[in-house]
């Protein structure tokens, strides 16, 4: 006999006066490779629940039939259904019955955007030509369903539409920036639609069921396009001359004062990277990081005053070339001094080492790197029994979207936290691959600190619903953020994993 198979359906009717919404379980004959669209087509059939969706084509091109399932936007038609599944209607528009919403509101963005093809000149008297490289950008961007799923998944979306246009229209504006036969101010555009509000979080391309890396090929190649075209905003150049001049994002001096009196050595095999942020924000934690390698047996160098920026903050802005001649510094020192493994508990700078350098710097050989919580949980054995110290027992970890979405970094955090005895992890209902946004990323910490706080409020209230008194991360523009977006009065203590293995040892 089969095992029971079920769904859950939001439902609800505009049209009906006392209607609210309301779940409703129904039992599926399941089938192996059966799809959401085929359960909730089982669901209407067979025990007349008439339960409203759209369908179109079937076959993942129309991008209609967009839902949320288990809280993730995804076409029915495409995805497999599971047991259990939560089926909802996309949140952000009016709900007309069931899973269908009004989709009004994104199709006059679209009009107001006019990702058609626009020329100042008049399009009858030009030959239309250009080269297959030329156009290959845009044809990645064109593969573009209008789905909406990126858009839901956007957490400045839920900031507002008009701090942010969101990333489906960047992606249509994208494609006409990069059509060298469109002749409209599509970077400028962009930049009016809140090109700089993108935390570059990566949950826009995690969504995509056509795989469109959009907070890469698109949203960054339009920063890059509009630091080339157009006037540069005074934040963005302030973060470029800081680096190049003062090696850190931040233009402030004494980078090296938190290693001041641990007599670490300038090079060696092992090299622990500070980062700017930590640096200058959290000594005391680069302090407790280098104790505990010790203590693992891990002697480590630092190159102090000499240690650049990574380079993460002017990638983040679009500065191509800034990043380029900064990693390419940033790679000759390691050579120069001889470094086989890096650490660092930044994950900013652990992402640009890992995923961006080997783009940027073809050829140039980097060394091993490690964030620091994956060389906790490798040795975690050699600091012995750790049981809890601190007065709290429950707590939750954010995923840096750097570590985790975009490096697949999940488990060694919670290896590290597993490893404190008598303290209890509660995730958060987005976790992992789903996780939300700090609000620090992709530069807007720096630039439009208001939107940061913004999204860090969010990401407290959803730790708050866990019941956990304390919020761990393992990067310090995340545990900055949360930090600074604690409300007064608000019962909750945010911590680097570095700090909760100090203390508890
Ligand atoms: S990267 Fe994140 S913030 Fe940027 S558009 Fe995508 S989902 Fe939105
Ligand atoms: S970019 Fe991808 S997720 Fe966004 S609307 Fe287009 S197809 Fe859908
Ligand atoms: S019905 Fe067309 S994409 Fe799903």
């Amino acid at each position: 006999m089969s095992k029971p198979f079920s769904i859950k359906v939001l439902r609800y009717d505009s049209q009906l006066d006392n209607d609210r919404p309301h779940y409703e379980e129904y039992s599926v004959d399941y089938y192996e490779g059966m799809r959401i669209w085929h359960a909730i087509d089982d669901v209407n059939l067979k025990h007349g629940a008439n339960i409203a969706s759209r369908l179109s084509c079937r076959e993942f091109l129309c991008g209609i039939c967009t839902i949320m399932a288990n809280g993730k936007p995804t076409l029915a038609c495409k995805a497999p259904v599971e047991n259990g599944m939560v089926l909802e209607p996309l949140p952000y528009f009016p709900v007309t019955r069931d899973l269908v919403v009004d989709r009004d509101i994104a199709e006059r963005r679209f009009q107001e955007l006019r990702p058609w093809l626009s020329r100042d000149d008049d399009i009858s008297q030009i030959e239309m030509k250009a080269s297959q490289s030329e156009v290959l950008p845009a044809r990645e961007m064109s593969q573009c369903l209008g789905c909406l799923a990126c858009l839901v998944a956007c957490p400045v979306i839920k900031e507002g539409w008009e701090t942010f246009a969101g990333p489906m229209y960047q992606v249509h504006l994208a494609k006409s920036a990069f059509n060298p036969l469109d002749t409209a101010k599509r970077v400028a555009e962009a930049a009016q639609y809140g090109l700089f509000n993108c935390t570059q979080c990566g949950a826009c391309t995690d969504v995509c069921p056509k795989g469109i890396n959009i907070q890469e090929k698109a949203i960054r190649q339009l920063r890059t396009l509009f630091l080339r075209e157009e006037e540069i905003p005074k934040p963005v150049k302030e973060v470029k001359e800081n680096t190049k001049r003062k090696s850190n994002p931040f233009g402030k001096e004494g980078k090296w004062h938190w290693a001041e009196g641990l007599n670490l050595p300038k090079s060696g095999d092992t090299v622990f990277f500070a980062g700017c942020l930590s640096s200058f924000e959290s000594g005391d934690t680069l302090k407790k990081a280098v104790a505990l390698l010790r203590k693992i047996g891990i002697e480590v160098a630092c190159y102090a005053e000499d240690e650049p920026c990574c380079g993460s903050p002017v990638l983040n802005m679009g500065d191509e070339d800034g990043f380029r001649e900064n990693a390419q510094d940033v790679a000759r020192r390691f050579r120069a001094r001889g470094a086989k493994t890096v650490i660092t508990g930044c994950a900013e700078c652990y992402r640009v080492f890992t995923l961006d350098y080997p783009k940027y710097l073809a050829g140039i050989e980097m060394p091993e790197v490690k964030h620091i919580s994956q060389v906790i949980a490798e040795s975690k054995d050699k600091l012995g029994v750790i049981s809890r110290k601190m007065p709290e027992t429950r707590i939750t970890y954010h995923d840096p979207c750097r570590l985790g979405r975009d490096c697949g970094l999940y488990q060694a955090p919670r290896d590290v936290i597993g490893a404190v005895s008598g303290i209890e992890l509660h995730e958060m209902a987005k976790t992992r691959a789903d996780s939300f946004c700090c609000g620090a990323g992709g530069g807007v910490k720096l630039i439009n600190n208001d939107l940061a706080i913004a999204l860090g409020k969010e990401r407290i209230r959803q730790a708050r619903e866990t019941g956990s008194s304390v919020l761990v991360s393992a990067c310090p523009w995340c545990e900055q953020n949360l930090r600074d977006s604690v409300r007064e009065g608000d019962d909750i203590r945010i911590m680097d994993i570095v700090d909760l293995i100090a203390e508890n040892l």
